[in-house]
């Protein structure tokens, strides 16, 4: 019976930072790498040795640093790529070669210009020669789910014939969906001989905005590695994202039994540190980590979640590390989200004084995006703003955003 622990492998530091504008400097990857390791990820994917000098620097001092994971450095299936990789990744306490070739025939043909019997002789030779020098070898055919599947099975045998110790199926382009996905992974586990002794990993682009889904459906037919990133930046539409795929199994263990070893309330510090890095922090309403993701404007919404946050939230901010929910003042908030805030801002209004101050509040929200808390006090008879209260514990320079 497969096992149900999943090794979470991250590769923020190399997929995730291919991305316009994520770009990191050594001591960046090595905080970032840090954080990773607080975290609880099983595999650091640390950057691409042979790309350039920064990134052999990075790769070498995670590795030299970093010691509970498993730290990777990826390498095309090519020598002087392997050999690179494995000079930076020597120190590790544990170091893991990665090598990706691709199947797909518009790649071969196109970008490669190889023929489909000089791709397996590269996988053979590439794979062989990494284990050499490293126990722990990952191959990726590039661009698998556009493969053909007979000859993504012959790859995939080559790779495992000549050592690999865990194969991933990545799905570089975000083309595949759910169901397919399930039937490569089922094929590949069918049809290679072997494969039972090698880890099948995962790896989903979000162009058609399914990596997670896909990523999942992958665990379904028996793949126990997911290759994913913080806020899910990579490539284009970015990859799987940590955060989406982790908590889906902790929120959802009736429907997806799977362990990880991830303690979850990092998941938000992780997210605030890779933002602050790269100069962009994740859009607003992004699951899990994004500003919205426990903010509440919506009346109804406000006193659901006032009487019992369960109401509204499938998990709660503190699982997560995230500093706790927002109720958001704005035109759509209702008098029981207003009536909160005037009290946490000290004032204590009758039931005639919300009444007036609720009718100009929907008028001033008609009109302006943002209320914040002095917009509030202005909106109080004057003789009623003074003396200014003390704030309450929950006061905010801001309240809304
Ligand atoms: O998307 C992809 O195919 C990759 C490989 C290098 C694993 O990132
Ligand atoms: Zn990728």
């Amino acid at each position: 019976m497969t096992s149900s622990r999943v090794t979470v492998f991250d590769t923020t530091l190399r997929d995730g930072e291919q991305a316009p504008g994520c770009s990191m400097t050594v001591p960046e990857k090595l905080r970032l790498a840090r954080q990773l390791d607080r975290l609880g990820v099983d595999v650091i994917e640390a950057g691409f040795p042979i790309a350039s000098e920064g990134d052999f620097e990075a790769v070498r001092a995670v590795a030299r640093e970093v010691r509970r994971p498993i730290i990777a450095g990826l390498a095309r299936a090519k020598q002087e790529d392997i050999a690179r990789a494995w000079e930076a990744l020597v120190y590790a306490e544990r170091p893991r070669i990665h090598i990706f070739l691709a199947t797909s025939d518009i790649h071969l043909q196109f970008k490669l210009k190889i023929t489909r019997e000089e791709c397996l002789r590269q996988i053979s030779t590439s794979v062989a020669y990494a284990r050499t020098l490293c126990n722990d070898v990952e191959f990726s055919p590039e661009d698998a789910t556009r493969s053909e599947l007979d000859f993504l099975c012959q790859a995939v045998q080559a790779a495992v014939d000549a050592g690999a110790t865990t194969i991933n199926i990545p799905d570089t382009v975000g083309y595949t969906v759910p169901e397919e996905y399930r039937a490569i992974i089922h094929a590949i586990r069918q049809r290679v001989r072997g494969i039972e002794n090698v880890i099948i990993s995962v790896h989903c682009h979000n162009d058609l905005g399914m990596a997670v889904a896909n990523t999942l459906a992958a665990l379904e037919a028996g793949a126990r590695q997911v290759e994913c990133t913080i806020n899910g930046i990579g490539e284009r539409a970015g990859n799987a994202a940590l955060e989406e795929i982790v908590m889906a199994t902790r929120v959802r263990p009736d429907r997806l039994q799977y362990e990880t070893g991830i303690n979850t309330a990092e998941l938000y510090n992780a997210s605030q540190l890779l933002g602050r890095t790269i100069s962009f922090a994740p859009q607003p309403n992004k699951a899990i980590v994004g500003a919205n993701a426990f903010a509440h404007e919506a009346g109804i919404h406000q006193h659901g979640v006032l009487s019992n946050p369960l109401c509204y939230e499938i998990m709660t901010p503190e699982s997560v590390g995230a500093p706790g929910n927002r109720i958001v003042l704005g035109k759509h908030s209702g008098r029981h989200a207003l009536a909160r805030r005037y009290t946490e801002l000290g004032f204590a209004l009758s039931g005639a004084e919300l009444d007036s101050v609720y009718q100009a509040f929907t008028a001033l929200a008609d009109r302006k995006k943002s209320i914040y808390d002095q917009d509030l006090i202005a909106l109080l008879p004057r003789s009623r703003r003074e003396p200014k209260p003390a704030a309450g514990p929950g006061a905010r320079a801001a309240f809304a955003n």
